[in-house]
């Protein structure tokens, strides 16, 4: 496992490397839906890490954000968000992620999440704790909702039908405040070193998550679906939090779903 991650690490840098210097020059901006933006280099860091990876595991499947990745049936998949947060990156916003994470059997083993910016890179091995910048780090130790500074988010392709403003609201009279901060990567990374208590969101895909879930549950923390089931990567709704917080997180987010389905 010591060598997946060495490998991962070496790409998220190299990855990191492109986004950094992409963000410092103008960018061309393309659309993949109405405002579902994709820069040259979503493109470029996509390039790299499959062609990295295809290198070095020939027989691990890949399933990457921009659609190069190759997907067999095979034991371990990689997961790929070469660039998550491309439209904070695209209007200058530093916060933003190269996302990489492995999976076996459905469960997470391997996860790296480098934010070339701050240069921060979290890691992150199934059983063997989180990690910034190779200091261990762990879950925030609040124990009440309303103490808490939690997270969400609000993918583009769902803006339109999504019920996450009514969440976004009630969970903003519980607690001391809501952040959006625009990478789903980066906020469960958050959450990973108790900057943030919570975080949920609607509608990610496996490569916004794969590696982050793990950098939860690996600093002590909690990661389920909306209802306390168990997240499963791709799943309608996530829920992650410090796991003293996470039953009342559920127990609010039961009755706001209870009044959603009512209107
Ligand atoms: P992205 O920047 O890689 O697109 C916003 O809170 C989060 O939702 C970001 O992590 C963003 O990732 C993700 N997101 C945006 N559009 C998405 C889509 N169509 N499918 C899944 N995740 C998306
Ligand atoms: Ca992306």
């Amino acid at each position: 496992m010591k060598e997946f991650l060495k490998v991962a690490v070496d790409i998220a840098r190299e990855a990191g490397a492109i986004l950094r210097e992409g963000f410092e020059r103008p960018k061309t901006i393309t659309y993949k839906g109405e405002v579902d933006l994709v820069t040259e280099s979503d493109r470029r860091s996509e390039e790299l890490v499959v062609s990295r990876l295809k290198k070095h595991f020939p027989d691990h499947g890949i399933v990457a954000e921009e659609g190069s990745g190759a997907t067999a049936r095979t034991r371990y998949c990689w997961h790929v968000d070469p660039l998550d947060g491309t439209t904070n990156f695209a209007h200058g916003y530093p916060c933003f992620a190269v996302s990489i994470g492995l999976v076996e059997d459905g469960k997470s083993i391997v996860g790296v999440v480098f934010n070339p910016v701050a240069n921060e890179l979290f890691t992150a091995v199934r059983g063997e704790g989180a990690f910034l910048n190779e200091e261990r780090i762990r879950v925030s130790p609040v124990e009440k909702l309303a103490n808490s500074l939690v997270a969400t988010g609000f993918p583009t392709h769902l803006r339109k039908k999504s019920s996450n403003m009514e969440y976004y609201w009630q969970f903003t009279l519980r607690t001391h405040g809501v952040r959006r901060d625009g990478s789903a990567a980066l906020d469960l990374c958050s959450v990973a070193c108790g900057r943030f208590d919570a975080y949920w969101e609607f509608g990610l895909s496996s490569w916004d998550t794969a590696a982050g879930v793990l950098l939860v549950e690996e600093a002590g923390g909690t990661v389920s679906d909306l209802t306390g089931q168990p997240y499963h990567l791709g799943g309608p709704s996530l829920i992650s939090s410090n796991g003293r917080i996470h039953v009342e997180l559920q127990e609010v987010a039961a009755s706001i779903a209870a009044r959603v389905a009512k209107d």
